[in-house]
């Protein structure tokens, strides 16, 4: 990571309100390339906000956004997804009835070559599974034997793992991943962090929100403390230690209180 470059993806004075609901109440925010930024935050401090505003699933109030420096406007997933941002929510979307490699090619079907495709419109059943295995293998992922399992009989972590691994194989720019390890045990987390730091091995900058510190401090370059829909502090695992990020997450401190070691950390 080089923050003298031109941040892949970047943001400036997102405001989204729900009602009377503040969101977010003006957020910058700076990716660069190949950097794991992590986004920290208590419950609605905005961190879903801040990555729907970021990936087309909310129109922001106010506010501009580029990509590779150039000025974009996200009006449907579809339009960040076309850019080259690949999204896993927090609300994971996988088709539980379909098959691995349908769900890793789900909106984006291959069709089989020649008129079987073109005329009868038959699917390329074979390919996408071969290929599907060949991305989750990429990721280290060695537990998915069977492409053609459905994907409602996996286990959480084998299912979190699909998910991020169809955010890997098409996410050309940018992965965002919101809380992808919240609802898995100990070797499952292992294997989504570790997916994490193939993907940015890989040159590809990742934006992943999560409560879990430990995951957080292990994994991440750069971490902004998300506080009541505000950016609360910029800091970095050698700046702060995890106590301090908590308590300028909870208010219990602020930045300017607590610089950390290397002037703040950013
Ligand atoms: N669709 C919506 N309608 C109304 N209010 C909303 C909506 N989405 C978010 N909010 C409000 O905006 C604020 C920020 O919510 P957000 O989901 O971004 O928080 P979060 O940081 O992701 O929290 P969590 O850690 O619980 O996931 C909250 O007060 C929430 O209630
Ligand atoms: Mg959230």
């Amino acid at each position: 990571m080089n923050t003298s470059m031109t941040p892949v993806l970047s943001a400036r004075g997102l405001v989204k309100t729900f009602g009377r609901v503040v969101g977010l109440d003006g957020v910058d925010i700076d990716l660069f390339p190949g950097e794991v930024l992590a986004v920290i935050g208590d419950n609605g401090a905005g961190k879903s906000t801040l990555i729907k505003c970021l990936t087309g699933a909310l129109v922001p109030d106010a506010g501009s956004m580029s990509l590779d420096g150039q000025p974009v406007q996200f009006k449907r997933p579809q339009d960040a997804r076309e850019a080259g941002i690949e999204t896993v929510y927090q609300t994971l979307a996988v088709a539980p009835a379909l098959d691995i490699a349908s769900n890793l090619y789900l909106g984006r079907e291959r069709l089989r070559p020649g008129p079987l495709g073109s005329v009868l419109r038959m699917l390329d059943k074979k390919g996408m599974r071969r290929d599907a295995s060949q991305a989750l293998a990429d990721l280290g992922i060695g537990t998915l034997q069977n492409m053609a399992q459905p994907v409602e009989t996996l286990s959480g972590g084998q299912r979190q793992a699909v998910a991020v691994a169809r955010a890997a194989a098409f996410g050309s720019k940018v992965i965002v991943l919101d809380e992808p390890t919240a609802a898995l045990g100990v070797r499952e987390s292992n294997q989504v962090l570790k997916m994490i730091g193939e993907v940015r091995s890989r040159g590809l900058p990742v934006i992943l929100i999560s409560h879990n510190m430990p995951h957080v401090f292990e994994v991440a370059d750069r971490i902004h403390i998300q506080r009541l829909g505000r950016c609360g502090g910029l800091i970095t695992p050698q700046s702060h230690t995890m106590s301090e990020a908590v308590a300028i997450m909870t208010g219990a401190t602020t930045l300017d209180e607590t610089p950390g070691r290397v002037g703040g950390g950013a």
